[in-house]
């Protein structure tokens, strides 16, 4: 009885814990954003919103042909890869639904929707992608680029991926870039602290739930990519690595 009691306590504590773990993450990604998001302009900036990844840029040829096509940009940001994509199909029914947690980051969007000319295919939601319900085989087209590892739980992750095949139509294409076994350390005393992401899988663990959701599919490209970058956080720059990890697959 009263191990239980203890046990039920303990239970809680870490449960606190991990929310404060979160709150303390979604704070400085949201204050790193809005900087990131208020002074750089898209694809003229020499930041990594200068372009829309190679990854994106190459699947679009895949959807030649369609007369409607249906995009959904999860964790879209200002619109750096789904502009791109509504600009080479604006001749169609273009839709593209464009999922991020930050309201400024959708107010953006919309501005550089209008500059592109493609505001009439772009529709912003202001909504956490755990919370973001995928509808069965709406898309032909799902990305999440540096996004699912910003979802809430490791159990909300898996979900997540599951919806995103169900929510793929047949032919449909999955873009999904991950960053996993992220280390940072402050950039003067070289101090690690804890890596800035809810999910923070170890590489191989995340590309065997890859590989196994996505198993009956025929995929495109799978690759894990070493990066090192310096990145702002809270009390300074760290230096972050990580091992990007990018899946392409084709429900066929
Ligand atoms: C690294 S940026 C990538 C933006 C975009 N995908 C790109 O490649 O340019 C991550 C984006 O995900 C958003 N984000 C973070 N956590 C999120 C969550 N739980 N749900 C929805 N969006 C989230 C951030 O506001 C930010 O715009």
């Amino acid at each position: 009885m009263k191990n239980t009691r203890y046990q039920i306590k303990g239970n809680e504590m870490l449960h606190e814990a991990e929310n404060e773990r979160i709150n303390r993450i979604r704070i400085n990604e949201r204050n790193s954003h809005i900087e990131i998001y208020s002074k750089e302009e898209l694809y003229k900036s020499y930041s990594w919103l200068n372009k829309p990844i190679k990854t994106v840029t190459d699947i679009i040829p895949y959807f030649k042909g369609y007369k409607e096509l249906n995009v959904l940009d999860l964790g879209c940001g200002i619109g750096r890869n789904c502009i791109a994509v509504a600009q080479s199909y604006k001749d169609i029914l273009c839709n593209v639904d464009c999922v991020d947690l930050l309201e400024l980051a959708v107010e953006k969007l919309y501005e550089n929707a209008k500059v592109y000319g493609v505001d009439t295919q772009i529709h912003g939601i202001v909504q956490a992608i755990e919370e973001y319900k995928i509808e069965r085989e709406k898309y032909d087209f799902i990305m999440a680029i540096s996004a699912l590892e910003h979802i809430n739980s490791k159990d909300a992750f898996e979900r997540k991926l599951i919806e995103i095949k169900n929510g793929i139509q047949q032919n449909g294409i999955v873009c999904l870039v991950i960053n996993s076994n992220v280390r940072e350390w402050d950039k003067t005393t070289k101090q690690e602290s804890d890596a800035q992401f809810e999910v923070n899988f170890p590489t191989s663990e995340l590309k065997e739930l890859l590989h196994h959701t996505f198993r009956d599919w025929e995929v495109i490209k799978f690759t894990t990519q070493e990066q090192k970058y310096d990145i702002p956080r809270e009390n300074g720059v760290c230096e972050l690595k990580t091992n990007v990890v990018t899946l392409v697959a084709q429900n066929r």
